[in-house]
């Protein structure tokens, strides 16, 4: 494949490359620039963070996860290019010195390059805009004193400058083929069509959207993957449009957009999907990618199935709708054929009746042991409409509908909850496994219920107080 993009300022263009070079390997291998570090290589940790920009804006992704097509026509700044031409620090490195945010400096460039990113964007969050890089010996209060410490500093000139690429990129790989040659084995598609017409004649072929689960195939697993075909170059596939009575959603719209977009909507939806994952990995995962892969324990499904989400799926040049809850079949099996895929999701507006609870060992970065989405409709006090959907607690994301029946018609009282709660062990009857046993998941899913009912009398049940 052909790329070109921009490294620190400086043109770069690369032909032939393999498409699952990471950026990470690129850069310390090809370029030796070692500042940018190697320690999980599976989007934990952070410490390969670099400041990826376009015209959409700037956004810090992890590098191990990153493969080179998904920088074509974008500008990439590592740790190396944060400070001015002439030497002069940027302000979050001088702070971190000034505030003694480094020990053994492993996690150093990462953290700088990630409070670069949101110093640039006027973010002052910083616990969010941190929790993806893992520091093991400082502590992170330094490093949050070090991030308030920069807030109030000028972007330096050379960042405030940055050039961004117009829009214009390589061939990355077209999905026609050549007359006299094979069909491409690696295309980077310019529209959703021509995604649709390859795929269809290729049906092997990985699709890769953010590659936070892909990019593991190949770090962790040494997957080959075979024909690829990226997304990231498709317009028409990626955004969220207000059609009237539904939201359109298409497939490449990112974790961290689709957090942005319904935080005025669904507040409770965004708050959990703010504990997806980091803000790396939102920046770069999609929806589409989510619902794809079909894991059990995906964030993203309960909450969708919540909301009534319908799914649009495409092959070649038909199309075909189903309710999202009906495409997860079984662990591991979609309603999906070879050579079709995600190309959007709908989701009908709704008045905010909507809870989302992540249950997770950690608060932030970790993968849910229990993700339960409740939304119940009443007319007076009779819950007249009940969608219960749970991640964690079945080999699919499920609906809890013996839960729904015991509720839909009752009274919106705490007897009627209590009887509901008896429902969650007919309809899961869930793993156990190194994140909960199937008795935590099933006893906190069962409160999951009693908590939305205290919510809605104005009782708060949020006890998560640390902050820095
Ligand atoms: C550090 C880390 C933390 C994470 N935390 C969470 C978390 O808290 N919650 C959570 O739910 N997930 C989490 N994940 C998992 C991951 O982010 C999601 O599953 C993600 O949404 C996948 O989207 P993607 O665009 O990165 O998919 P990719 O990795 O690009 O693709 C995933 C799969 O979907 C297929 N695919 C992609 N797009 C389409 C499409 N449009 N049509 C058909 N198939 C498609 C790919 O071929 C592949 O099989 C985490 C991952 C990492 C690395
Ligand atoms: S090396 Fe840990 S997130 Fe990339
Ligand atoms: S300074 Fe050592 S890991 Fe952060």
């Amino acid at each position: 494949m052909d790329i070109t993009f921009l490294l620190n300022g400086e043109v770069v263009s690369l032909t032939g490359i393999s498409p699952t070079t990471t950026l990470l390997d690129w850069l310390r291998e090809t370029k030796h620039l070692s500042g940018t570090k190697e320690g999980c290589n599976e989007g934990d940790c952070g410490a390969c963070s670099v400041m990826i920009s376009d015209q959409s804006g700037h956004r810090a992704l992890n590098g191990c996860i990153l493969f080179l097509p998904q920088i074509n026509g974008k500008s990439v700044t590592t740790v190396e290019g944060l400070s001015a031409p002439d030497g002069t620090l940027h302000p979050v490195q001088q702070t971190m010195i000034d505030h003694h945010g480094s020990q053994c400096g492993f996690c150093t460039p990462g953290f700088a390059v990630t409070m670069a990113t949101a110093h640039l964007n006027g973010a002052t969050d910083h616990d969010t805009q941190l929790a993806g890089n893992l520091c093991r010996c400082t502590g992170y209060a330094p490093i949050i004193r070090a991030a308030q410490a920069a807030e109030g500093q000028p972007v330096p000139q050379h960042l405030k400058t940055l050039k961004i690429p117009n829009g214009q990129t390589s061939s990355g790989g077209s999905a026609q083929p050549q007359e006299g040659r094979q069909p491409p084995q690696h295309i980077q598609p310019k529209t959703t069509d021509d995604l649709a017409h390859w795929y269809a004649a290729n049906p092997d072929a990985t699709l890769i959207a953010g590659a936070t689960d892909v990019g593991l195939w190949v770090t962790k697993q040494l997957r080959d993957l075979g024909q690829t075909a990226f997304l990231n170059q498709i317009e028409d596939l990626r955004g969220i449009t207000d059609a009237g009575d539904h939201w359109h959603v298409g497939a490449t719209t990112t974790i961290a957009d689709l957090e942005t977009h319904f935080a005025p909507h669904h507040p409770s939806l965004a708050a959990m999907l703010r504990r997806y994952g980091s803000t790396q990995v939102r920046n770069a995962a999609t929806i589409g990618g989510n619902i794809a892969n079909g894991s059990p324990i995906g964030d993203g499904s309960p909450a969708l199935i919540a909301m009534g989400a319908t799914l649009h799926l495409r092959h070649g040049d038909s199309r075909r709708t189903l309710p999202l809850q009906d495409f997860f079949i079984a662990y591991g099996k979609q309603d999906r054929v070879p050579g079709e895929f995600v190309e959007a999701i709908t989701i009908p507006k709704q008045p905010d009746t909507l809870r989302c609870y992540k249950l997770s060992k950690r608060f932030d970065q970790d993968i849910s042991a229990v993700c339960g989405c409740l939304n119940l409709t009443r007319e007076g006090d009779t819950i007249t409409d009940a969608r219960i959907a749970f991640g964690g607690m079945a080999g699919t994301p499920k609906r809890a509908t013996k839960t729904e029946a015991a509720l839909i018609g009752q009274p919106f009282t705490e007897a009627t909850f209590r009887t509901a709660m008896t429902e969650i062990p007919v309809d899961f009857q869930p793993l156990s496994d190194m994140r909960a046993s199937a008795g935590y998941r099933l006893q906190t899913a069962q409160n999951m219920l009693m908590r939305y009912f205290f919510e809605a009398q104005g009782i708060s049940t949020d006890i998560q107080a640390v902050t820095a």
